[in-house]
């Protein structure tokens, strides 16, 4: 029987593939592990007790928020200040991004980014939802405290990131920039467990997911594209939340889109908290984000915490495809402006 490698054994191992590391990302990436186990914990029994349902609040980008988004989010924090490895937290449910000041965070390199639930219109009908995070070195000076410009960094610039899934089992996924692993919570020993390693995303896949839905709201290169994958016979998924769809993207294939609707011109997911994450997994994994206007998610500037983008993500040869469609069908710029 092979032995079983926990995820703070990996996480300490890999320690070792950075010459200048100092243990610092390592005690951030455990401390999220403790945090995810705490936030599964409240997901498994979050019909037994009264957090289910909405809170009545909305959030920093105007969605409903749910109880236990908010649990999720004070968890997260909880773990992050008291982490000692991180200098400042910016979440899809606060405003503005949290200084964590110094004598806590002993003149700390990092700062999180962090959607604490995912999907959470998925919560009070047993759906999974997710948690996605990502770190960034600090580019102020580490002698004062956190500044915008640290989080408003492009995604080619994350030290790392993953996202939890709160399924049928609680996997996290993370990436360091060398590969993706993904460690399973033995709930009989309440620890992640190395379970996918070296993660790869198939070439193409039998899945396409988009909230279809939507369709008469989208451009026309976009309508075109969904309407090739049904000629294609791909198999439509949508779970509505984006770590479950883009963790079945992971491992079987396909693509996923969210363009820009008459509602979200800008597009619905945010740069900071889901596609840049998600992104940085991916393309770790094998596979390409882009956005709707042909962009890599990971090269853009942001401009504001919560900017919102549209995204396309998934199996590589599916998203040059795409990619195709849209430059043949674009209406050209002259055509638009008569
Ligand atoms: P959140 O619960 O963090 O607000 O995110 C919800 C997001 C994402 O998970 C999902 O892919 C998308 O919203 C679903 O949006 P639609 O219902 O518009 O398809
Ligand atoms: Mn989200
Ligand atoms: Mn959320």
């Amino acid at each position: 029987m092979n032995r079983i490698v926990t995820l703070d054994e990996f996480i300490i191992q890999k320690q070792k593939d950075f010459a200048y590391a100092s243990g610092e990302l390592t005690g951030l990436l455990r401390d999220i592990g403790v945090a995810a186990k705490i936030v599964n914990r409240e997901v498994n029994k979050a019909g037994l007790v009264n957090i289910l349902g909405e809170d009545g609040s909305a959030n920093a980008t105007g969605d409903t928020v749910q109880k236990l988004d908010m649990y999720a989010n004070e968890k997260l924090i909880d773990c992050l200040k008291n982490s000692g490895e991180c200098c400042g937290i910016a979440s899809e449910e606060n405003e503005s991004f949290i200084p964590i000041p110094s004598v806590e965070s002993k003149n700390a390199k990092y700062v999180v980014v962090f959607d604490p639930l995912d999907g959470s219109s998925n919560i009070d009908v047993n759906v999974s939802v997710g948690t996605i995070f990502g770190i960034y070195r600090r580019i102020s000076d580490v002698s004062g405290p956190c500044e915008m410009k640290d989080f408003l960094q492009k995604g080619t610039e994350l030290v790392a990131a993953g996202y939890v899934i709160y399924g049928t089992s609680t996997i996290l996924v993370y990436t360091t920039g060398r590969g993706v692993n993904g460690f399973t919570l033995d709930p009989t020993i309440g620890e992640f467990c190395l379970s996918h390693k070296d993660i790869k995303i198939p070439n193409r896949g039998q899945y396409y997911s988009v909230n279809q839905g939507y369709y008469l709201k989208f451009d026309v290169e976009m309508r075109r594209y969904i309407d090739y994958c049904s000629d294609l016979n791909l198999r439509l998924r949508y779970i509505g939340s984006m770590v479950s769809d883009i963790h079945r993207t992971l491992f079987q294939g396909g693509i996923f889109l969210y363009p820009n609707t008459r509602k979200y011109p800008q597009g619905k997911l945010r740069l900071l908290y889901e596609c840049n994450p998600l992104a940085f997994v991916v393309e770790q994994a094998g596979g390409k984000a882009i956005t709707t206007q042909l962009n890599r998610i990971l090269d853009i500037e942001p401009s504001d915490l919560h900017e919102r983008q549209t995204i396309v993500i998934g199996s590589p040869d599916m998203i040059d495809e795409m990619k195709e469609f849209v430059e043949r069908y674009s209406v050209p710029a002259y055509t638009k402006a008569t």
